[in-house]
């Protein structure tokens, strides 16, 4: 009864840090195009990391920001390289089109 109980309280305390976590903006919907992929993530968390739990591969070369196989592009047209994008504060979503280049 006992072990029931601290059960019952870490998953309330587990789910009163979600819902903070969403009120002040640490969650972020994101969108991955053109497979129309959502997946949450956590602010600063690496960009190849969501992909990749949320089955979308995002071609990669270098993982560190040289070669250019990793790009993606946002909303706005912004081109990005994935490698070196972490999940940005101050949005409740994000969209990230993944488009492949025919030269990788
Ligand atoms: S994997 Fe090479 S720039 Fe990102």
């Amino acid at each position: 009864m006992h072990h029931f109980k601290l059960l019952a309280s870490l998953e309330c305390v587990r789910l009163l840090i979600q819902n903070l976590k969403s009120k002040i903006g640490m969650t972020i919907r994101i969108h991955f195009l053109p497979d129309n992929v959502t997946a949450d993530a956590e602010v600063g968390e690496a960009l190849l990391d969501v992909a990749e739990r949320a089955g979308v591969l995002i071609p990669t070369g270098c993982l560190m920001g040289s070669c250019h196989a990793c790009t993606v592009e946002l909303e706005d047209g912004e081109i990005i390289r994935a490698c070196l994008t972490s999940v940005p504060p101050g949005k409740d979503e994000l969209t990230i089109n993944v488009f492949s280049d025919p030269t990788w």
